[in-house]
């Protein structure tokens, strides 16, 4: 379902989206073999009762996804932390938001393959939704940070297909400059 850690992280920011965040930070840090994401948004947040479905992975909402009642990104998230001997944690509260806390071993064989996080980071950025979202982004000593909001700032339409390009690159070339 899921190709790649990258799919699951678009996978939950949607998901801070489509609860109605107007604020969402991602933070993606790798410290030697441990990768911490942390995905928190101030969305309509779950009841303790939904959040409990939320981990079932026949257990969707129904509102979303109208041929398909099935959700993917949480039950997949725990999967996937279990799996490889990482760990998952959701804090959700009802009219304040969530946040979703994961920690991966990149060292475990089981674990899926990280992906293209600038191609991410650009869909992300671009996908149309009226909140703000921050991408704190880094890898030993080495870090970048960006803002949606920010972004429109200077560049306008973030759909804008130069612009599209643009964000890509930028992406592309603070994820180089990591792995260097
Ligand atoms: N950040 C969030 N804020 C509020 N509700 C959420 C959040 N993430 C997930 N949920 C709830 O959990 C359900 C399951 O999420 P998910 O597993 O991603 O499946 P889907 O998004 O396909 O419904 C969602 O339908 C939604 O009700
Ligand atoms: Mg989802």
């Amino acid at each position: 379902m899921h190709a790649t850690i990258c799919d699951l992280i678009t996978d939950l920011v949607q998901n801070s989206i489509e609860a109605g965040a107007t604020e969402t930070t991602l933070t993606v840090e790798e410290r030697g073999t441990e990768l911490a994401i942390v995905i928190a948004d101030n969305g309509k947040g779950m009841s303790a009762e939904t959040l409990e479905r939320a981990k079932d992975p026949f257990w969707s909402d129904g509102l979303k996804h109208k041929h398909r009642r099935v959700g993917l990104g949480l039950p997949f998230l725990f999967q996937t932390a279990e799996a490889t001997g990482g760990t998952a944690r959701i804090e959700s509260e009802e009219g304040v938001g969530t946040t979703v806390e994961i920690r991966l071993d990149t060292a475990n064989v089981d674990l899926p393959a990280f992906g293209n996080f600038a191609t991410a980071a650009t869909t992300l950025m671009a996908y149309g939704f009226e909140g703000n979202l921050e991408i704190e982004r880094s890898a030993g000593a080495k870090r970048y940070k960006v803002g949606k909001r920010g972004l429109e700032e200077v560049l306008g339409d973030l759909e804008d297909a130069g612009n599209l390009s643009l964000l890509k690159r930028f992406f592309e070339e603070n994820e180089q400059e990591l792995a260097r």
